[in-house]
């Protein structure tokens, strides 16, 4: 089932839509799955106190299932319900981030099952502001929640049209809701409380700016401290396209996209400042320019990533992003993603 996005300049639901998102909440109460928008990216939904729902999930996404899934709840009231022995800087956070694209990783209370969080003693609680998603969530009601990772083949990109789930998971999963492209493109920022102390777990849609201010302190990252929690997210190769993905800074990239011509190769170099290619032209190397602007450049790679690994392009040359705290998420997700670049040809 594909289902329209809303009309334009609209900001409350349309009855239409309202009544998709009806249909949908009895897919999620019968035990199925749901694709839905978020502001960050779409997410694979299941009621997550139905460990067999939560199955389904692990299956479509071909996940290991010892990987934690993030909680997706309606209202503020929910956190306690969800999590508990919950630090101050947890709360804050909630407070003022909530609803938006910050995950907290909390206590679990009784209420999570071990489906959704893999058998560890945590759960990732999120609370998003998609209207599409808030409506979904409204409907199912208290004390229920939206089980949901993104919704992509496990270690692959995330999916940030209806369109992009639609191409990976649409046979598998019972309903697709179409609420438009999403508005940040990058996952949630997660924060976790190792000793009650607020970690980046990872950058995200929430600037660490925001978090710090917020908290009145500055935040270490998880990469800091010994790894004790586990999330795919966290793994080095993640986010991929499968066409092979480096980074290079300017004027090198278009040196290594000549080498690769060189040995025959189609190569599409992606910079984000004025960069573009020397004056010797090679029909092999084509150039895209993405925005410079970190919020927009954010929000429209994966779509990029996704239209251009279906393009036939031996490798996909992206320019090192700034070393500036608004690129962060994005450097992140190109790392993840360059993993099993040419330049590292064993990972
Ligand atoms: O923006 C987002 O966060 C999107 C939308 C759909 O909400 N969701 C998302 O989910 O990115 P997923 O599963 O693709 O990535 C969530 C990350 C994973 O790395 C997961 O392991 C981690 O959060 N996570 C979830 N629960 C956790 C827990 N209890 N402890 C540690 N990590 C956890
Ligand atoms: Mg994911």
């Amino acid at each position: 089932m594909k289902i329209p996005p809303p009309p334009e300049n609209q900001t409350g639901l349309s009855s239409e839509q309202q009544a998709r998102v009806d249909q949908a909440t009895q897919i999620i109460t019968a035990g199925g799955t749901v694709a839905f928008p978020t502001e960050t990216v779409y997410g694979l939904g299941a009621d997550a106190t139905n460990p067999n729902a939560v199955q389904k999930i692990f299956q479509i996404k071909q996940r290991p299932t010892h990987h934690p899934l993030i909680v997706h709840i309606g209202a503020h009231s929910e956190l306690d319900f969800w999590a508990q022995d919950i630090p101050e800087p947890a709360r804050q956070l909630a407070e003022y981030c909530w609803p938006g694209p910050l995950t907290l990783i909390l206590q679990r209370s009784r209420h999570v099952p071990d489906a959704v969080t893999g058998g560890q003693n945590t759960v990732g609680l999120r609370m998003p502001i998609h209207p599409v998603a808030r409506a979904l969530l409204s409907a199912i009601g208290p004390h229920k929640a939206l089980a949901a990772p993104s919704a992509n083949r496990f270690g692959r990109i995330s999916p940030t049209t209806a369109a992009h789930v639609q191409q990976e998971l649409g046979t598998e999963v019972d309903c697709i809701l179409d609420g438009g492209p999403c508005e940040i493109g990058l996952e949630s920022t997660i924060v976790s409380f190792q000793d009650r102390i607020p970690h980046i777990h990872r950058p995200g849609g929430v600037s660490i700016a925001t978090i710090e201010s917020v908290l009145g302190t500055t935040v270490m990252h998880t990469h800091d401290c010994a790894p004790s929690i586990r999330a795919p997210g966290s793994l080095p190769a993640h986010y991929a396209p499968q066409t092979p993905l480096s980074i290079f800074p300017v004027p090198q990239i278009w040196q290594q996209a000549s080498l690769l011509a060189e040995q025959n190769q189609r190569i599409l170099v992606l910079t984000w400042s004025d960069s573009t290619q020397p004056v010797t032209r090679n029909p092999l190397i084509e150039h895209f320019a993405m925005p410079m602007e970190p919020k927009l450049y954010g929000k429209h790679l994966y779509a990029r990533l996704h239209q251009f690994d279906q393009a036939g392009f031996d490798c996909l040359l992206l320019e090192t992003p700034p070393d500036h705290p608004h690129w962060l998420a994005i450097k992140d997700r190109l790392q993840r993603a360059s993993y099993r670049s040419v330049d590292n040809p064993q990972s």
